[in-house]
């Protein structure tokens, strides 16, 4: 049945984005002074997880590339290099300026330094999961430099913000932000057919059949994609030509499953042990939790920024909060099962 596997996979990035015009626009114009050799102002792009933010955001930039040859582009996800070392070095070695530096020897300021002196081409830096950063200062290094322009990708544009200081949080505040929503279930239904007309044999997937994956899929054209493509699996291993019910509803825990994997995968040691700690100890209360993370790790970090770990596992649909104020618990969320997708 598959005749395309490509175009289902995760990193594609498809020709021609659909449904996000004015989110394409409003990035376009906020990275148009680059194209006057201007510099610009930095941009915010938030939104849940699986709403295209990622993929838009390539979209423009590469765009912009091609209107302007003499620019480079740095996509960084911060969720790997969240450390301002890291992160500095990452975008060094994007721009091929870092062959002779050392990882663990070389100090800080003398990659700040580097960063300070570059004279290539204006520079567009993506940091993806900002909100992951430990250290955001490298916000504030890229802030001050003319040549390099920004944009800061969250889930949570608030979130982000309160974990800066003040610096460099008022300046960030009048940033352009771009905030995209949740999808439609007919705007999935859209991406999803347009990759089924790419990938897939004709007549493969009817269109109820359609509608109940994008339905399914809760607004994450993600899990929507996960779940294409754990059905036309099924249907490829029976060498079936037409997805049936069956493949559908097996498919519907399986792909949504499949996107929870990939994102505990992730997870970096520390919020996987966060996660594990929900896991055994069931719900527990932010101060439990914190007493449990400490005795656990070596070097156990504030209980801020486990709290903002918490908001991040909870974006990712891994911990569920619930309670406000004193009485607010977290707990691990469990795999999809066949019955939560057949209510
Ligand atoms: N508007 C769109 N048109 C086509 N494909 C999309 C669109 N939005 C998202 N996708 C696809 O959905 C998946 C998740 O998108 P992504 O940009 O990674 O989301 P986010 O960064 O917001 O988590 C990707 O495979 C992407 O190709
Ligand atoms: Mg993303």
């Amino acid at each position: 049945m598959t005749e395309d596997a490509r175009v289902l996979r995760e990193g594609f990035v498809p020709k021609d984005v659909i449904h996000r015009d004015h989110e394409v626009n409003a990035l376009s114009r906020v990275l148009d002074p680059l194209a006057r050799g201007e510099p610009t102002e930095p941009a915010l792009v938030s939104g849940p997880s699986g709403v295209g933010k990622t993929t838009i955001t390539k979209f423009v930039v590469s765009h912009l590339r091609e209107e302007v040859l003499d620019v480079v582009t740095v996509h960084l996800n911060c969720w790997q290099a969240y450390s301002r070392f890291k992160a500095t070095y990452e975008v060094l070695r994007e721009l091929g300026e870092s062959v002779d530096i050392r990882r663990q020897s070389t100090p800080h300021d003398e990659l700040l330094n580097r960063l300070n002196t570059y004279e290539g081409p204006p520079v567009i830096v993506v940091l993806d999961e900002a909100d992951q950063l430990e250290d955001a200062r490298l916000i504030y290094d890229l802030y001050r430099l003319p040549r390099f322009a920004m944009i800061l990708v969250t889930n949570d544009e608030e979130q982000l913000l309160s974990g800066l200081d003040d610096r460099v949080r008022s300046r960030l505040h009048t940033a352009e932000t771009v905030h995209f929503d949740s999808y439609h279930t007919r705007e999935l239904v859209d991406i999803l057919a347009a990759r089924i007309d790419h990938g897939l044999v004709h007549d493969a997937v009817s269109d109820e059949k359609l509608h109940r994956m994008a339905d399914a899929a809760g607004g994450d054209a993600r899990v929507g994609l996960s779940i294409l493509r754990s059905a036309a699996r099924q249907a490829d291993q029976e060498s079936v030509e037409r997805l049936s019910d069956d493949h559908v509803e097996a498919a519907i825990p399986e792909g949504r499953n499949e996107v929870r994997t990939k994102n505990l995968n992730t997870l970096r040691s520390q919020q996987r042990d966060l996660y594990e700690i929900l896991v055994d100890a069931g719900e527990l209360a932010p101060k439990e939790l914190y007493d449990c993370y400490c005795e656990r790790v070596e070097d156990p970090r504030t209980k801020r920024t486990m709290r903002s770990w918490l908001q991040k596992l909870a974006h990712y649909d891994l911990v569920a909060a619930s309670g406000e104020g004193p009485s607010r618990t977290y707990a691990a969320t469990a795999e999809y099962a066949d019955s939560d997708s057949n209510p």
